[in-house]
């Protein structure tokens, strides 16, 4: 198992033999629109790279990734499939991350006020630094109170959802997770309460205005729900614009500029402009970690009820013991640090479920690839993309990979395999920094995801959950309780 954050460039004497990169692009235009259609359509997106994949007998192979023509960019790309491949793409040197972040485009500018936001920047460009040690630093100052915050304000949704079961109603999980993840960012970050009346109040529509400003922009390669058709021949074909989302962004944005003073100077000092500090820091907030969150938890909510009452039952019993032997009424980071099967839990929804599937880079040069099987060449300027679900599911580097193993990262073998965790944009074992794109808020993320897990369970003995809706996953499929018992204790 490779195991530096280098991807596996084979410039050693025993590299692999050298293959010819399989798959094809197909007849220009036409070739895009039957991989869109397969991927979307007729076969769905893991079959579209599952089956390539045994059709190839590789992991790594030249396909068009959506969206495409005609009103998008070029949809070529090579596919990367494996753990020893894939953290290509977390090596600056050899990979270009100039305007990436959602793939082979990029959504106009209008949508974060004219500015290249940080996440569409190369660590090669000087905003780069500039805007990371932003993000950095206003994560740092702000990590206890985001702690605090994020229990007060699920704390808020436990009385929603026990009131709504009680008078025999549903407890929708998902509505409830965008008013927690929205509220206790913007409370720790922003240092105001979006719900609190005032002239730029957010009211409860934080995260609905986040959302709806989100989807034009993720459009191009996602599944809306509408018919295949009008899909194909709109949002798949053509990005849509800003205006229609405008009246999301503004109020967004308002809230900022009032309210996000401390932050907003802090930038300034750093010589960042305001303007583009207030659209980088509504992006952090409302794009990374809002989106993040919204379709992580969900998947923890799920992961957990599908292994069912014998985990949450260990699950109580790790937060109570750990309380009980801190003395503590309330979790802390401390009383967290303590709790191996919470974080074992956590990893491993990372591992089966990454948030966010897609990764890409722009090869900087000509060098030389290696998957587990075979070598490869790679010629500067081509587009190099991982699918992370199946990299995160490699059977050469874990066990019964497509099963959730609550465990797997528990004691020391557990522990040489967070390594090979991958959802931020680089190994769970190294940390974001100004020279590299791992995600900025990775800390933040575990520690509140773990925390996630804590609170539940000091909260609840088990719960389920209502059956999974016909449809397409992510983040639009509805998450419900159907039932939440409470812990003794509470
Ligand atoms: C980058 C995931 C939460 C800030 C990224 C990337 C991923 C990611 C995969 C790399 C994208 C790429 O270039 O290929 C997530 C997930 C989150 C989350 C799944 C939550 C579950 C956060 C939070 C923050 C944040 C809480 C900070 C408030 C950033 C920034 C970048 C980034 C600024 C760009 C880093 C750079 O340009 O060097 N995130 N993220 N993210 N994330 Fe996160």
């Amino acid at each position: 198992m490779a195991t530096s954050t280098k991807a596996a460039t084979g410039d050693s004497d025993d590299r692999l033999p050298l293959k010819k990169i399989p798959g094809t692009y197909g007849a220009p235009f036409f070739g895009a629109v039957k991989d869109r259609l397969d991927y979307f359509w007729f076969q769905g997106v893991d079959t579209f790279f599952k089956s390539r994949m045994d059709e190839y007998k590789s992991t790594v192979y030249r396909v068009n990734m959506p969206p495409g023509p005609p009103g998008f960019p070029d949809p070529r790309v090579i596919v990367l499939l494996d753990q020893k491949s894939f953290p290509v793409l977390f090596d600056t040197s050899l990979v270009e991350k100039k305007d990436v972040f959602l793939g082979t485009y990029r959504p106009s500018l209008s949508f974060t006020g004219g500015y290249r936001v940080l996440p569409y920047l190369d660590p090669s460009e000087e905003r780069h630094t500039k805007l990371k040690t932003f993000c950095f630093n206003i994560l740092k100052d702000n990590g206890p109170r985001l702690f605090s915050e994020f229990s007060n304000a699920i704390g808020d949704s436990f009385i929603v959802w026990e009131t709504a079961l009680e008078e025999g109603g549903t407890a929708s999980f998902s509505t409830e997770c965008a008013q927690f993840a929205f509220n206790f960012l913007f409370r720790g970050v922003v240092h105001r309460d979006p719900v609190a009346p005032g002239e730029a109040s957010l009211g409860t529509k934080g995260g609905e205005h986040a959302s709806l400003w989100t989807a034009p922009q993720l459009a191009p390669v996602a599944s809306l729900g509408l018919p295949h058709a009008i899909e194909e021949l709109t949002v798949h074909s053509f990005p849509l614009p800003f205006i229609l989302v405008k009246s999301q962004y503004d109020p967004i944005f308002k809230f900022i500029t009032t309210y996000a003073t401390d932050a907003l100077g802090k930038a300034e000092a750093l010589g960042i402009d305001r303007n583009d500090a207030a659209n980088n820091l509504l992006f952090f907030l409302s794009f990374n970690a809002f989106g993040g969150f919204n379709i992580f938890f969900p998947a923890v909510v799920r992961e957990i009820a599908g292994v069912g009452p014998d985990l949450m039952r260990e699950l109580v019993s790790e937060v109570k013991d750990v309380l009980a032997a801190t003395g503590e009424n309330k979790i802390s980071l401390q009383s967290l640090g303590k709790m191996s099967l919470v974080t074992s839990v956590v990893y491993e929804c990372f591992r089966i479920n990454p948030p966010v599937p897609f990764q890409y880079g722009r090869a900087k040069k000509d060098f030389i690839l290696e998957s587990h099987d075979a070598s490869f060449e790679i010629k500067k300027g081509e587009m190099l993309f991982g699918y992370q679900p199946f990299v995160t599911n490699d059977p050469k580097v874990f066990a019964d990979p497509g099963t959730f193993n609550p465990k797997r990262f528990l004691g020391p073998e557990g522990e040489k395999l967070i390594s090979s965790v991958f959802w931020s944009n680089g190994r769970e074992t190294d940390s974001p920094t100004l020279q590299n794109k791992q995600c900025a808020g990775k800390d933040l993320v575990v520690t509140i995801s773990r925390l996630f897990v804590a609170e539940l369970f000091n909260r609840y003995e088990s719960f389920e959950l209502a059956p999974k809706p016909a449809g397409p996953a992510g983040p639009t499929s509805q998450v419900t309780f159907t039932s939440l018992i409470k812990n003794a204790k509470t």
